[in-house]
């Protein structure tokens, strides 16, 4: 008889943002006169800009065209993209990157997802905590979490390192090496930065013990603080064992458009075998390419008036992160992130759950933001608001919470 994949049963309770959508729904079906702000799910509302856009039109112009037609795109991407990328987010920034060493994509959820299909299924992995959900429940899904427990929250199998204030969400490296390494800077959910001696440390570690980083730089966009590394190949010895994951969404707002890349050094071999020629062999598998189309619309991010475009968009939600910042602040919250990251992360007032905060800020400011616990053990008693909502909506929501006090 058919057997299911039982790991998928081992993943406790339902998906967090669909249990937030189901508390909102019943809270404006019973308040249909309230304005509810969302402040909760990490998608942006700035439409795409002009250069964006046009690429987009002139690509389906050429697409509807005998001449310029084409098909199926090359699995690891086309060239004009790659070379764009190679060129803007390594070669401008001193890391020895190539443009045969990028994989394109429609996402950096699918691949951070996918990814951990080139490892064995016996290697341990490490991850934040508190974490993007992504990378845990994928490799639960492959059978490398162990068992759950609802005490302690997690997996038995996985190594959870935790970020608190203490280590201003910067997690320490465990006492127990991990093969397979999960770190996020910018941070989602924390809005936590890494400095560059500091990531240098995991990339040494990981070299000494033949480990792997998986560094997701979906929010390097947001990057304000001099100094900070926007790429893990800022550090010295990361070709031999960093993969790297970026995403168009957040700086682009290709949330709706799709469109990421992965980096795979060719220096980065494991039991004789290069993770390279490895990951070329799952993309082209199982991937058919990201859509012609999409990827005349990513070269387009990196030309001058794109890039101009781009740092406006990032500009225009770095505003309303430092509003609420200041606003939460000034109302006596505990607050962190922000700065360098869409994300604020508040500590819940007196001794209230992150759900139990959920609940209050919904129920009497009408303001939904995430609670930290859904991110893992360790965000409990932490809150998440994102600043990708319009600048009146997230003035108003602050007001609102600032009225209510700390
Ligand atoms: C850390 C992190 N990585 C990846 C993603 C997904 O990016 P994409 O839209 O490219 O799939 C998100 C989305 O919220 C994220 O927070």
């Amino acid at each position: 008889m058919i057997k299911i994949n039982e790991n998928y049963l081992k993943l406790p309770g339902s998906y967090l943002f669909s249990t937030i959508g189901k508390k909102v729904n019943a809270f404006i079906q019973d308040n249909p006169d309230k304005k509810v702000i969302r402040l909760g799910i990490g998608d942006v509302t700035r439409p795409l800009t002009p250069t964006i856009t046009d690429a987009l039109h002139r690509a389906v112009d050429e697409m509807g065209k005998e001449e310029t037609f084409r098909g199926y795109a090359p699995d690891l991407g086309y060239d004009f993209l790659r070379n764009a990328i190679a060129e803007n987010d390594y070669k401008a920034r001193g890391c020895d990157i190539t443009a045969d060493e990028i994989f394109v994509s429609d996402g950096a959820k699918c691949d951070s997802g996918n990814i951990q299909e080139i490892f064995a299924l016996d290697n341990t992995i490490a991850v934040c905590d508190p974490v993007y959900p992504v990378y845990v429940d994928s490799n639960v899904m492959a059978g490398r979490g162990g068992q759950y427990s609802e005490s302690a929250q997690g997996f038995s199998d996985i190594i959870y390192m935790p970020c608190t204030a203490d280590n201003e969400f910067a997690p320490e490296i465990p006492k127990k090496v991990p093969d397979i390494i999960y770190l996020c800077f910018p941070n989602n959910p924390t809005g936590a930065i890494i400095n560059k001696e500091d990531l240098q440390k995991w990339v040494d570690h990981a070299n000494e013990h033949g480990s792997i980083i998986i560094y997701d730089a979906a929010y390097e966009a947001y990057i304000r603080t001099e100094g900070i590394p926007h790429s893990i190949y800022e550090c010295d010895g990361a070709r031999t064992c960093a993969i790297e994951l970026h995403s168009f969404s957040k700086n682009a707002g290709f949330t709706g458009v799709r469109l990421g890349y992965t980096v795979v050094p060719k220096d980065l071999v494991r039991e004789g075998t290069s993770l390279h020629t490895l990951w070329a062999r799952r993309h082209s598998t199982k991937y058919n390419g990201a859509p012609y189309i999409v990827q005349r619309a990513g070269e387009a991010v990196y030309s001058q008036t794109g890039k101009t475009e781009i740092r406006g968009l990032v500009d225009h939600y770095m505003r309303n992160a430092s509003y609420i910042l200041s606003g939460l602040k000034d109302a006596g919250y505990t607050v962190y992130g922000g700065t360098d990251a869409p994300y604020i992360w508040l500590k819940t007032p007196g001794k209230m759950t992150s759900w139990e905060f959920f609940d209050h800020l919904l129920n009497t400011a009408n303001v939904v933001g995430t609670p930290g616990s859904g991110f893992g053990p360790h965000g409990e008693g932490y809150f998440r608001l994102t600043a990708f909502g319009s600048y009146e909506n997230t003035v108003e929501a602050v007001d609102r919470i600032r009225k209510l006090g700390a």
